[in-house]
């Protein structure tokens, strides 16, 4: 019945998640409220360690795709896991250094990094910088040199695969504002080019195809044209690429019905790829990094909304509508994505209604679902989505100056509040 088994239907007849009755939560912390289970994440988080260790030896690093869900707490477990961070702005560093992240453990991304943000990572001594385009480059490099540095860099290429995926999220073909082209030779031209700068250190390489990806196939061709590439910079140029980062893109379950590609089913074959690779063409077999966000947080959290008014239009359809909305998921309204929604306090009851949940925003496009299978519900009831965990909170917005919800982790069906609700004075803090 579920999308993870971090939830459950407990006697009461309510959901559950880490073992905390879901009513009960929203009882005491109010809503919209997300809540994320601790062991569940942990869980993913050695589940890719661990592939790692048993396919390639533990010649990788894990990192967190921070974008995925962003806090001081998910920082902290990133770093006890014994995994790296995938940051993509100023923001993102500051929050994994204030959380005593090791900066080298953070890998730098963006299609445009501002000069600040630059020389922000350059001064903390991060990791490394995954360089987009020519003038980035070159940015680096002066900054590097000025503040008497060398830049670790990895460069963004665009493996030129097409993983099938929503529009917004795919990023590995040609017509993607990310990295460089290979077809064209860009790329060839800016390793040349990265070899020779000054102040720079070109350390690997770097690739991401899209997000939610359901098939390995890309995955592993994604690493058969990398290798060939780095095979490809060795002959033309001598020098011989150590690391090479994969990016993420792992998809979840949303809807109970969906299936997806288990860890391990990707780790063996990409690793096998990369073995058999390195083999062919005589290179040593890299340093991995694989930068999974969504299949960390994703399904580990349900957001829980208390429902207002039913509007029932007769032979139209049936609006249910929350004290939420697009301000903390704006999934639906971007990509329309599928959700599992559930009544939380009549989780044990078939889900026999069909129904449309809208946001409470001034905005007809603020839906979290278009006629969905839920149980009959009336005001006051707690609706549950499900699969909450990732890019919900960390693209809320306050549109409608609607606070930002509390977030909390469970552990051992211990509750505790990791992000504080928003209050209406944080809505006007920064007025002037
Ligand atoms: N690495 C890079 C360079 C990325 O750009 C991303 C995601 C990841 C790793 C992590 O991908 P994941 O494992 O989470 O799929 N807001 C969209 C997703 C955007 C993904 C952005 N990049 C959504 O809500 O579906």
């Amino acid at each position: 019945m579920f999308v993870s088994d971090c939830l459950d239907v407990n006697e009461k007849g309510h959901l559950t998640i880490g073992g905390a009755d879901t009513v009960e939560i929203a009882a005491q912390y109010g809503t919209p409220v997300i809540v994320y289970d601790e062991n569940a994440i942990r869980r993913n988080c050695r589940a890719f360690v661990g592939s790692i260790g048993e396919y390639y030896g533990g010649n990788g690093r894990v990192l967190y795709a921070n974008k995925a869900f962003s806090c001081l707490e998910m920082c902290r477990i990133a770093k006890e896991e014994d995994m790296g961070l995938d940051v993509v702005s100023g923001g993102e560093i500051y929050t994994a250094l204030k959380a005593g992240f090791p900066a080298e453990k953070l890998y730098f991304h963006g299609n445009n990094k501002s000069v600040d943000e630059l020389k922000y990572a350059l001064e903390n001594g991060i990791g490394r910088i995954v360089v987009d385009n020519p003038e980035e480059l070159s940015v680096i490099s002066e900054l590097a040199k000025e503040s008497g540095r060398t830049a670790n860099i990895y460069m963004r290429i665009k493996p030129g695969i097409d993983a099938h995926t929503h529009n917004f999220i795919r990023t590995g073909q040609i017509d993607s504002k990310f990295g460089f082209a290979l077809e064209t030779g860009e790329a060839m031209a800016c390793v040349k080019l990265a070899l020779k700068a000054e102040n720079v250190n070109l350390v690997g390489l770097h690739c991401h195809i899209g997000s939610q990806i359901f098939d390995v196939d890309p995955f592993v061709h994604a690493a058969q044209v990398m290798m060939k590439f780095i095979a490809d910079i060795k002959s033309e140029t001598g020098a011989v690429i150590a690391e090479l980062d994969l990016g993420g893109g792992f998809g979840i379950k949303y809807l109970e019905s969906e299936e997806p590609v288990g860890f391990d089913a990707y780790m063996q074959p990409v690793s096998e790829a990369i073995k058999k690779a390195a083999a062919e063409y005589d290179l040593p077999v890299p340093f991995i990094l694989i930068e999974p966000g969504r299949s960390i947080a994703g399904a580990e959290a349900v957001t829980l909304y208390t429902v207002g008014a039913v509007k029932e239009i007769p032979n139209v359809r049936t609006y249910v509508s929350i004290d939420g909305g697009m301000t903390d998921n704006p999934r639906y309204i971007l990509y329309q994505s599928s959700y599992t929604v559930l009544c939380a306090n009549k989780a044990d009851k078939p889900r026999d209604t069909v129904v449309t949940v809208a946001g409470k925003c001034c905005e007809s496009g603020d839906l979290i679902q278009e006629n969905t299978k839920i149980q009959q519900v009336e005001r006051g009831d707690i609706l549950a989505v499900l699969s909450t965990g990732a890019y919900n909170y960390s693209m809320a917005s306050n549109y409608n100056r609607v606070p930002r919800p509390a977030v909390l982790m469970v552990k051992d069906g211990e509750v505790r509040t990791i992000i504080k609700r928003e209050t209406y004075e944080d809505m006007v803090k920064n007025d002037i």
